[in-house]
């Protein structure tokens, strides 16, 4: 038995200006008319032995995030819900939910971690290793999913393993450095999912990083929880919850443990972080033109138009950006997509 927990924190600023503060990443619906949450739900939902479905997320987003869910939760899985004040990181958000769950269902019960922005097209081949990864959870491991690299991102976490077990996990590496784990083949990206008995993981937060243990700890004390039937809603009081240090868990936990495994597995896996990885979702044209919406495109090639409602006309344009909403636009150099943060950044001082 185990419980599917999804993370639905971060803002996707990348994804400016479809991602905003009120309506972050994992709500963006794709062309088949489900949100990347509601995909996450359910393929965690889906999964024999999933006892309930879990989301930590920001307290002001339980409305949306309930209104998700019941379109989509035909076979009416329990969902609860722990409900951050701010973000504080993965760490706060993971220990949040491992301590809870050793409240609420036993400190032996299994969290599968999923975030909610992911796509994964191999539902089967997920369900495969999920299995081999309760497997291993069993076994007192904190479980990582490794995705075989394509390039040599520094956005993610590399894991050199033997079999199953990780030899080094290193987050976010320097460019030179991604690049030479890349080029060695011996390495695998973190998929940011992860499966561990909620005992393992209050362990390893005791061992490595006491103080967000002990601050979480507290935190929850002060919180209350709210039963129903069919649900509960622990929410984290606000003062106690801001004591804890922010730190992502790659950081304050994958880096450090000795006893990570790693399930390497091919799953259609991708980490939809910026317009140039959402442009990949659709076909090109043949000039690899990919337009999303209405567009009409002249001696222009490898470009991503989105547009719901506007006309957009482009003309001599290469590998360009352009995202029309009734009240932004951008337009921004493919290879800089990353860069597209910086907008959002930027409005956010101004406001
Ligand atoms: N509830 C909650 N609260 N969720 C959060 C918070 C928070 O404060 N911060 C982040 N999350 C959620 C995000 O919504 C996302 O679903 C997931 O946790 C991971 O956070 P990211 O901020 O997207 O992490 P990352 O992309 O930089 O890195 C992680 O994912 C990579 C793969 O996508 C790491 O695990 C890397 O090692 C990994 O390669
Ligand atoms: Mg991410």
């Amino acid at each position: 038995q185990f419980v599917p927990t999804i993370l639905c924190g971060g803002v996707g600023s990348r994804l400016w200006p479809i991602s905003r503060q009120h309506h972050p990443k994992p709500f963006i619906r794709l062309s088949d008319g489900q949100s990347l949450l509601q995909k996450a739900m359910l393929r965690g939902a889906k999964l024999d032995g999933a006892i309930e479905v879990l989301t930590v997320s920001n307290r002001e987003l339980l409305f949306k995030l309930e209104d998700e869910y019941r379109e989509v939760n035909h076979a009416q899985i329990d969902t609860s819900f722990i409900l951050e004040p701010f973000g504080k990181n993965t760490a706060a958000a993971i220990a949040c939910a491992a301590l809870h769950i050793a409240d609420v269902h036993g400190p032996a019960t299994i969290l599968l971690i999923l975030p909610a922005d992911h796509l994964i097209s191999n539902q089967a081949a997920f369900e495969q290793a999920t299995k081999q990864a309760i497997h291993l959870a069993n076994d007192n491991r904190l479980v990582t999913f490794g995705i075989k690299p394509d390039c040599p991102q520094t956005a993610y976490g590399y894991i050199e393993a033997s079999k199953n077990n990780v030899l080094r996990f290193i987050e976010k590496p320097s460019r030179e450095k991604a690049q030479a784990y890349f080029e060695s083949g011996k390495f695998l990206w973190n998929s940011g999912m992860f499966c561990f008995k909620a005992s393992t993981m209050i362990t390893a937060l005791r061992e490595h990083c006491p103080d967000i243990l002990s601050a979480t700890q507290r935190c929850i004390e002060q919180s209350p929880l709210v039963k129903g039937r069919s649900f509960s809603q622990l929410a984290l009081d606000a003062a106690s919850f801001d004591l804890i240090r922010d730190e992502s868990i790659d950081f304050a936990v994958m880096e450090k443990a000795s006893n990570v495994a790693v399930v390497p597995c091919d799953i259609g896996w991708s980490d939809i972080g910026s317009w140039d990885a959402f442009s990949e979702l659709l076909d090109g044209d043949e000039n690899g033109n990919r337009i999303d919406g209405h567009a009409i495109t002249h001696h222009s090639a490898n470009c991503y138009i989105k547009s719901d409602s506007r006309i957009v006309g482009a003309v001599g344009l290469n590998d360009l950006i352009i995202v029309d909403t009734p009240d932004a636009l951008l337009v921004a150099d493919k290879n800089r997509s990353q860069d597209v943060k910086h907008i959002f950044s930027a409005l956010k001082l101004q406001n």
